[in-house]
């Protein structure tokens, strides 16, 4: 499980152009706010704030946060390849999020829910909102993010092992 008290470094940016010291949000597209908060408070977890008539922020755990922008009719549903990742702490939570997003599909307004399964110890699935943007709800017993960047690059720049 990841510690979110870790959860803040000191970037290794000296050499690159801009030299950020952290990387605060990201942004998606939603049809209505009012709709995706209740999804996102209820269902999801994630505590929300409405800094502007149009937009508001969606975070959980940590001081990273997706900003949400209410455009209407004009959204435009994502594939399961942009998907956002929430991490839970037991194998059963992810089983319950998935009997749960089943059972409160029409509540909800979910769309595609993928069976759990496991992949490179991970094990998750995944589900589309009402916007037709994805999450993935998963377990990993450590800390993906650590034991990915602690690795370090298993591939090299053309794709081939290391
Ligand atoms: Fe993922």
């Amino acid at each position: 499980m990841l510690d979110a008290t870790t959860a803040v470094f000191t970037p290794t940016n000296q050499n690159s152009v801009v030299k950020p010291y952290i990387l605060s949000h990201g942004t998606l597209e939603c049809r209505s706010l009012r709709d995706s908060r209740k999804f996102y408070e209820e269902f999801l977890g994630l505590e929300c704030v409405r800094h502007a008539q149009q937009a508001m922020h969606a975070r959980c755990g940590i001081k990273f946060s997706i900003v949400c922008v209410e455009v209407g009719d004009k959204v435009r549903p994502m594939s399961v390849l942009n998907h956002w990742g929430l991490e839970v702490d037991t194998h059963e939570a992810v089983d319950f999020a998935y009997e749960s997003a089943v059972k409160m599909k029409e509540t909800y307004k979910i769309g595609e829910i993928t069976k759990p399964s496991n992949r490179h110890g991970i094990y998750s699935f995944y589900l589309s909102d009402l916007d037709g943007n994805y999450w993935e709800i998963e377990y990993y017993d450590g800390s993906v993010h650590e034991d990915a960047f602690d690795f370090g690059d298993r591939f090299d720049n053309e794709g081939a092992a290391k």
